[in-house]
């Protein structure tokens, strides 16, 4: 059977198991072979619209769940969000008074493409590093941290960047991304905090 099969069976699939988008398998996936969500951990979604991966953590965790997007997100039981960009530096007080401690930020975040490879590539790294400073701004020390990468002239210098703020990074290309697409997932694990304030949480 060829991989684009799997891919558009991978959708069916999503439906048929009540999950918003195929996307949701991606988390299932990285979940499976790093366990970075434990069953008492709160959790933090950047780019969680329509919410998939919200499903999916929300059935891994009793702890608290927040998904943030620029995009309204669809009630999904037990779990809060926020209608935000999560570039917004003044976000993450109103993130703690919501959840508290941190332990896991998951980021699928992602711009709306423009067809010009270079510029949506710089968008997408963008991105990355909002995610990266929103992570060492709100994560406990000791959480885990996933973030979606696009391997491209700026990809190893980013993965540097994540190296220097957790104990031990991996990366991922999910079986679920579409065919030749350059998407992967940094797998980040063991936050060492540099911030005073965060060591006492
Ligand atoms: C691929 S979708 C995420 C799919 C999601 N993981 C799921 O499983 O349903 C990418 C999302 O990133 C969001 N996004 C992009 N930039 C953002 C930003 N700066 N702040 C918040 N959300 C952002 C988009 O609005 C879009 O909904």
């Amino acid at each position: 059977m060829g991989s684009q099969w799997t891919k558009d069976n991978s959708y069916v699939r999503a439906m048929r198991e009540g999950y918003r988008s195929r996307a949701a398998y991606k988390l299932v996936e990285i979940q499976d072979r790093y366990h970075i969500i434990r069953e008492s951990d709160n959790v933090v979604d950047l780019g969680a619209a329509p919410g998939s991966w919200l499903q999916v953590i929300r059935g891994l965790t009793r702890g608290k769940v927040l998904g943030i997007d620029l995009s309204p997100i669809v009630p999904i039981e037990g779990v809060e969000t926020l209608v935000a960009d999560f570039s917004d530096p003044t976000l993450s007080p109103q993130v703690h008074a919501l959840l508290g401690i941190v332990n896991v930020i998951t980021s699928d975040a992602a711009p709306k493409l423009s067809g010009q490879k270079s510029y949506d590539q710089a968008r997408s790294l963008a991105l990355g590093e909002a995610a990266l400073s929103f992570a060492c701004a709100v994560l406990k020390p000791g959480g885990n941290f996933v973030v979606k990468a696009f391997q491209g002239e700026d990809f190893s210098a980013f993965l540097q960047e994540v190296r220097n703020h957790f104990l031990s990074v991996r990366t991922l290309r999910s079986r679920t991304s579409r065919k030749g697409s350059s998407e992967i997932y940094i797998i980040a694990r063991n936050f060492v905090s540099t911030n005073e304030a965060e060591r006492s949480l």
